[in-house]
């Protein structure tokens, strides 16, 4: 008889402390038990770079890119500046062969000061203000994204040169995701929707100037979708647009844009949008799309944001304090919050903790990390399971950080944005400096 006879648990390999699935791929424990991301142990990026940080894993970064690239080979993969831009990011998704999305000035210039070829670029935006159009037509930005009539009424003043366009329009699909990142029914605000006569009107007004040269339809149907039939009935809705454009004006759009949106694991089990999966889906219904209503297949770009920056990311934060309250529940705060991470009020997001700068003892508690803001509200875990003897002092990881928690940080409660340190072969280096109270205070003009 031998010891697994004895205890067939043995057998099983227990489950890895840092789930691959939601952990940045670098990520492990060294001996000490400390996490260490990109070959550095994060204890040593929080005594350096101070706490709350955004780490970003550019390995992971990398990878997720090159994932893209290679599921889906005939398509251009244009990376979502929303979801977390710095200039090195940037040069990373140029270096990795990507396009970018940007939605602001803001974003046009980081992507440019990144290095990014403009004619790679595609801008979007629902209310692009006359001097961002401007700044992109200037630069010569690869794609204008156009959302309203007026815009396409401001564009056809500014232009001087031939520019692509594309108009975003809803194909009325409905994710049944969180309400404020469905963006694909009619009843939002982004868009021309296909029913009605919205859209054919867009149509007309760019093709009535000849120098907005319409290439293709745009769609963004939503965030954190898990099915990849979703894009496939986008595809249907709008090559049967586009044949439709065909027939009323004799025009052939070469480009459909299907945005991004693709899901993500969070917390263990969490679904996940198959590539290998999308790819089949693309191009069967491109096939089905086109043979039905005789259209020739038009070149298929993606936006993926999160799905290439989200797992990349993990934020840490210093335990201030760990107190049980007489309603029951234990409350670890950390230095952070809701101003690094407003998803939790936002839509309700769930997140993977861990202890990061030592062993944890084998005990576990139930807890609820909340952050540092003048709101109960302000979680960043609820109900979650930690080491039985956390303390303050100890240093907390939360995984699945890198997108649209850099990008959609605030200064709530004058509190300045944390740090976005990039790791990389044993290296740190910080990629944004933390803000300070003199940052803060240079703003006000008393
Ligand atoms: C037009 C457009 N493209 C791409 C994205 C990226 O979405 P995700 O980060 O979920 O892939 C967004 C997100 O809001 C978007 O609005």
């Amino acid at each position: 008889m031998t010891l697994l006879d004895i205890l067939p648990s043995l057998g099983h390999a227990a489950p890895p402390r840092f789930d691959p699935a939601i952990w940045p791929i670098t990520a492990h424990p060294d001996e000490e038990g400390r996490l260490c991301v990109g070959g550095v142990p994060l204890a040593d990026i929080a005594d350096e770079f101070g706490t709350p940080a955004y780490v970003v894993d550019e390995t992971d970064f990398r990878h997720r890119a090159r994932r893209y690239r290679k599921a889906l080979r005939d398509i251009q993969v244009v990376y979502a500046g929303k979801s977390l831009l710095t200039t090195a990011v940037a040069r990373w998704a140029r270096e990795e062969g990507l396009g970018i999305d940007v939605c602001s000035g803001g974003e046009l210039a980081v992507a440019l000061a990144g290095g990014i070829d403009p004619a790679r670029i595609i801008m979007h935006g629902n209310a692009k203000s006359p001097d961002e159009l401007r700044d992109a037509v200037r630069v010569g930005v690869g794609r204008i994204v156009v959302d309203s009539c007026m815009e396409i009424a401001y564009l056809a003043g500014l232009v001087r040169r031939r520019q692509p366009v594309l108009i975003r329009v809803t194909p009325d699909i409905d994710i049944h995701g969180h309400r404020a990142v469905t963006t694909g029914i009619s009843d939002q605000k982004f868009g021309f929707t296909l029913a009605g006569d919205h859209t054919a009107d867009a149509v007309d007004r760019v093709l009535a100037h000849p120098i907005l040269d319409l290439v293709g339809l745009h769609c963004h149907i939503g965030s954190q979708v898990t099915d990849p039939g979703l894009y496939g009935e986008a595809i249907h809705r709008l090559i049967a647009a586009m044949a439709d454009i065909r027939t009323r004006h004799g025009v052939i759009l070469t480009e459909l844009n299907l945005g991004g949106g693709h899901a993500i694991p969070y917390v263990p089990g969490d679904p996940e949008l198959d590539l290998d999966e999308l790819a089949r889906v693309i191009d069967d219904a491109l096939d089905e799309a086109c043979a039905a209503e005789h259209f020739p297949r038009p070149s298929v770009v993606v936006e993926p944001g999160r799905a290439i920056s989200g797992r990349a990311g993990i934020t840490l934060y210093r335990v201030c304090s760990v107190k049980t309250q007489s309603g029951g529940r234990t409350f670890v705060a950390v230095d952070g919050g809701m101003s690094d991470n407003p998803r939790v009020s936002l839509y309700g997001a769930r997140y993977t903790v861990a202890l990061a700068n030592r062993h944890p003892l084998g005990l576990k508690q139930r807890v609820t990390v909340a952050g540092r803001h003048c709101e109960s509200g302000d979680e960043i875990a609820r109900d979650i399971e930690l080491p039985a003897d956390l303390h303050p002092g100890d240093l907390l990881a939360v995984a699945c950080t890198g997108a649209y928690h850099h990008s959609m940080a605030s200064n709530y409660n004058m509190v300045g944005r944390p740090a976005v340190v990039g790791v990389r072969d044993g290296r740190a280096r910080e990629l944004v400096r933390r803000e300070t109270i003199a940052d803060l205070l240079a703003r006000d003009r008393g």
